[in-house]
Parts: C-alpha cells; sequence; structure tokens
C-alpha cells in the first residue's frame, strides 16, 4: 500500500525537472590557471558543446571570467560546478559591456536560460564577484546613485523547469543607492524612510518553475565596506522557490519585484539584512505589476530590520 506522501509524490514527479536523461555528451572545462587569460571562450564552447543533453563540468578549479556571457540555448543540461568562476575587477570594461537586462536598465555579467537545467555546486561551487573592487570603486564616485553599467552577478531570464543547488554566491557587482519610503506591515517600521544602497546577487526574470536549493549568498566585503546588498530579486517569474538559503548582506535578502507569483521561501536563515520585501512595484506611472501569492515558511531572521515588508516606492534618486 503506497502511503499518500508516495501517491503525491509519484503525482509531482512528471512536473518536477529532476530526473536526467540518457547524457549523449559531456564537456569539460579546462581553466586558463590566472586572469591573463579570459576563461569566457573556453566556458561559451563548452555551453555551446554540451548545452543540450549534455553534462557540463567546472573543475575544482578557478576559471577567470573577464567578459560577458549570455548562454540562453541551454536544454535538458547537468551543469556541475566544482570550482570557483571568478569575475575581473575590469571596472571599465563591465561599465561599457555589461547586458541589459530589461527591467529599470539594470544589467548583468552573466545569463542563463534555458529549460530543465540543472546546476549543482555539490557545496563548493562558487561565484565569485569579486565584489571589493567595486565597492572600493562607487564609495569614490561623487555620486553612487544607480551607475549606469553595474551588473549584477547573475541573471536567470527565461529559464524554465530548473533546479540550482548548494551553491556559493560571494561578495557580487551590483550595488547603488536610492531613497525610498518603505511601508512595513510589521513592526518596527510603520512607515520609515530609508536610504539604502543595493546589490544584486542574482535575479531571476521572466522565469518559471524554478527551485534555488541550499544557496549561500555572501556579500560581506574582504578588504572593502559592502554596506547593503540584495540576496536575490524576481521579476517577472512564478513557481520560484527558494529553499534552505543562507544570506549575509545589509540590504534587501530576498526581494519579489514586479509581477512575481507564486513564490515560496523555505527554510532560510537571513543575517544583517532588511528580510524579504516586497516591493519597488508603483514606481512608473501608468504601468500595472502585481506581487501574488508568496509564501513564507520556516524562516530565520537575525539582526534583520524586518520579517516581511511591504514597500512602495514614492522616490527614486
Ligand atoms: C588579476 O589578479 C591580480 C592579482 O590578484 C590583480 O592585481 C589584478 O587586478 C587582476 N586583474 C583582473 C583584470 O582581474
Ligand atoms: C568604453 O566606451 C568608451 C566610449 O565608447 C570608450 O572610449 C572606452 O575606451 C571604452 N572602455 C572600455 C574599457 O571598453
Ligand atoms: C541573449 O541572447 C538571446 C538569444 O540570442 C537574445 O535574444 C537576447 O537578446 C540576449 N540578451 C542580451 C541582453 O544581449
Ligand atoms: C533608463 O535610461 C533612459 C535613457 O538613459 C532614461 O530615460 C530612463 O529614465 C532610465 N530609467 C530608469 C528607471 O532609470
Ligand atoms: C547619479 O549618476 C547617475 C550616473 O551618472 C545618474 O544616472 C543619476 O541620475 C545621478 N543621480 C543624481 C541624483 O544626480
Ligand atoms: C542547506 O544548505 C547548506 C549550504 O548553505 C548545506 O550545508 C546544508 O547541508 C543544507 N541543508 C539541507 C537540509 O539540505
Ligand atoms: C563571509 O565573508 C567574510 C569576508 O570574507 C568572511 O569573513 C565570513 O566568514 C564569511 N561568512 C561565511 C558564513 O562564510
Ligand atoms: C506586469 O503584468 C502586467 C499585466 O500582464 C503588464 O501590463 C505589465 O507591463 C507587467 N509589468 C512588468 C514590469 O513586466
Amino acid at each position: 500500500m503506497w502511503s499518500i506522501p508516495v501517491i503525491l509524490s509519484l503525482l509531482i514527479a512528471p512536473l518536477s525537472p529532476v530526473a536526467a536523461k540518457g547524457h549523449q555528451k559531456s564537456c569539460v572545462i579546462k581553466s586558463g590557471g590566472s586572469n591573463v587569460t579570459d576563461d569566457a571562450p573556453a566556458i561559451l564552447k563548452a555551453f555551446k558543446d554540451c548545452g543540450q543533453n549534455g553534462r557540463i563540468v567546472f573543475e575544482p578549479k578557478t576559471y577567470y571570467v573577464n567578459s560577458v556571457m549570455n548562454i540562453s540555448w541551454l536544454e535538458n543540461v547537468d551543469i556541475d560546478v566544482r570550482g570557483t568562476l571568478l569575475w575581473s575587477n575590469d571596472i571599465p570594461y563591465w561599465l561599457n559591456n555589461s547586458m541589459d537586462v530589461g527591467y529599470q536598465n539594470q544589467s548583468t555579467a552573466l545569463i542563463i536560460g534555458g529549460n530543465n537545467v540543472r546546476i549543482n555546486g555539490y557545496e563548493k561551487g562558487t561565484f565569485d564577484g569579486n565584489g571589493d573592487y567595486w565597492y572600493q570603486w562607487i564609495s569614490e564616485q561623487p555620486n553612487t546613485s544607480n551607475y549606469p553599467g553595474r551588473p549584477h552577478g547573475v541573471t536567470f531570464d527565461k529559464l524554465t523547469n530548473s533546479v540550482i543547488r548548494s551553491l556559493t554566491f560571494l561578495r557580487s557587482q551590483m550595488w547603488y543607492v536610492r531613497n525610498r519610503i518603505l511601508v512595513s506591515k510589521t513592526p518596527p517600521c510603520g512607515l520609515c524612510l530609508l536610504t539604502a544602497n543595493l546589490q544584486r546577487t542574482m535575479s531571476t526574470i521572466n522565469s518559471h518553475n524554478v527551485l534555488l536549493d541550499s544557496i549561500l549568498v555572501n556579500n560581506t566585503g574582504n578588504w572593502a565596506q559592502s554596506s547593503n546588498t540584495d540576496g536575490a530579486d524576481t521579476i517577472r517569474s512564478s513557481h520560484i522557490a527558494f529553499n534552505n538559503w543562507t544570506v549575509y548582506n545589509g540590504d534587501d535578502s530576498l526581494s519579489m519585484k514586479a509581477n512575481s507569483t507564486d513564490i515560496t521561501i523555505t527554510n532560510c536563515k537571513f543575517y544583517d539584512g532588511l528580510g524579504i520585501a516586497m516591493g519597488s512595484i508603483g514606481q512608473y506611472n501608468d504601468q500595472f505589476e502585481t506581487i501574488e501569492r508568496i509564501t513564507v515558511e520556516n524562516v530565520e531572521y537575525d539582526n534583520t530590520l524586518h520579517a516581511v515588508s511591504d514597500r512602495r516606492d514614492t522616490d527614486t534618486i
């Protein structure tokens, strides 16, 4: 006799994107070994050769990423990240070349999109944005606000039926400052005026049915102060599950933005941030945006300002 949970999981199984089909090909990416060599061309080649019905392996080494990557064609692929991807500190290059994400003039260093994509970091895989250089640089700018071209670490764009697990995201690049009115339903903030610096580690845009599981985000600077940072944002996305996240940062731990629906956040720990934000909607006149069906369960906050806040921007600089 099958118990009800077994029957339920059998019913759910066809919808869950975990079952790997037979792999025809496998690409193991070689690292050039120093930041003098840009590993992006080798990485792109592997994704072209093995990004459909294949397996892509990053070895336990450091890969140096000195240029943008728009990887949009994935289909039924396993991506094993056993090493570190380290983005270069060539700020003028990134400001000129980071890719537009189609939302609020924001841009990104890496786009990953496709269907049935399984990324596993096996608790070792790391995306390192080399953010200290950015934190230092922005602190020297006369106007630190919304600097055009400053990239998000990674944007999952048009990613469907996918699982991303056991990865670490360190010190991502994006950081900008805005003034905003924060309307909170939970104490201590009834209506507070905040000046916040945001840093985007990751965003999901136009993505559906994606599980992001066992993720560590640490945006604490090594030698430069990153005061405030976002863990992850969702934009125009549905059925996104965040499970077992640990986020060290100073701004929104997770943030649901325009047209985010059916988002679940479970078993997460947020340190030093603002907690979960529903927000930045209503910034533009004549635009209809919704945030619906957000479920939050078993989330711990340590030194976060709010648990869940409902935010409407009324002013941006
Ligand atoms: C390459 O690494 C060296 C040593 O860490 C560093 O000084 C240099 O700025 C790096 N260059 C880039 C483009 O990341
Ligand atoms: C950035 O673009 C400007 C204007 O097109 C150009 O003068 C500059 O050389 C570029 N810098 C880099 C690092 O690509
Ligand atoms: C990324 O590549 C896809 C497919 O070629 C293209 O449609 C999209 O516009 C590209 N995105 C950017 C920001 O260049
Ligand atoms: C985006 O850039 C355009 C042109 O530079 C500007 O008119 C617009 O106000 C910007 N939007 C935002 C949200 O910053
Ligand atoms: C700050 O600089 C950025 C980039 O030059 C610009 O888009 C923004 O409008 C400026 N903000 C203010 C308040 O001057
Ligand atoms: C949760 O994620 C952490 C990594 O951040 C990992 O060490 C731990 O094993 C995960 N817990 C479960 C129950 O998967
Ligand atoms: C986060 O990064 C900072 C700076 O490297 C480090 O001191 C701290 O131990 C890290 N925290 C975790 C939980 O890895
Ligand atoms: C949100 O969805 C509505 C209705 O489909 C659409 O009119 C609006 O442009 C969307 N907003 C964004 C930011 O995509």
